[in-house]
């Protein structure tokens, strides 16, 4: 006999902490997971039968990575690097700085570059660049979120996993002041009485 299956409980569109931060749901976590399946199902029908070399960018990536390594059918590896970025809030020279290299080398692999959203473009411009220097055989950008309105480096990603208008997002690993990182969702941050929250 088939077990009847446990309602999953749904988390609440909207939430307010007692420090008066409240979050709205943009993206479900059954709509992330149901993307990052098809994403994974996309890039393996784009290389099929090839290795691919997964590299995640700290912190935000973790959650992404770690669930589109797992959809991605066959040959599939994984490294990590992080950046720390210098002049983004204020929109000044975007400066970014490597912070972790890779444990392995690139070249001659064909690589995902795996981010969890594409905002102003200027870590993933920084990135590409380091990259291309390294020779790989192919390489490719996977995003989860991508804000184009925000754009200030004409980077594009191949593969997409929703775009979203310039409001302030948390969770599914993107962070305000390092929390909300594990919030399965994606949601809008507000602050108490309307403070302006920086990008
Ligand atoms: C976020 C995100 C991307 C970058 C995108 O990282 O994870 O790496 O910003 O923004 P950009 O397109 O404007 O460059 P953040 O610097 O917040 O670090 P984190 O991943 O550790 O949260």
């Amino acid at each position: 006999m088939p077990r009847k299956s446990a309602k999953k409980p749904k988390a609440p569109a909207s939430v307010e902490f007692p420090n008066g931060e409240k979050i709205r749901i943009l993206i479900t976590r059954e709509r992330i997971q149901k993307r990052i399946a098809e994403m994974g199902q996309q890039i393996r029908a784009e290389f099929p039968g090839e290795p691919l070399h997964l590299v995640g960018v700290l912190k935000g990536a973790v959650f992404f990575l770690s669930d589109l390594a797992r959809s991605i059918p066959g040959d599939v590896s994984f490294d990590m690097i992080a950046v720390s970025s210098y002049g983004k809030n204020s929109q000044s020279s975007g400066q970014v700085k490597l912070t972790r290299d890779l444990d392995s080398s690139i070249e001659n692999r064909t690589i995902i570059v795996v981010e969890d959203i594409l905002d102003t473009g200027l870590t993933l411009r920084y990135l590409l660049r380091i990259f291309e220097q390294r020779k790989p055989k192919q390489m490719r950008v996977a995003v989860l979120l991508d804000k184009p309105e925000r754009r200030v480096a004409p980077v594009q990603a191949h593969y997409v996993g929703f775009k979203i208008p310039n409001e302030f997002v948390v969770g599914f690993g993107l962070d305000y002041a390092e929390r909300y990182r594990n919030l399965p969702d994606v949601a809008v941050l507000t602050l108490p009485d309307n403070h302006a929250i920086r990008h």
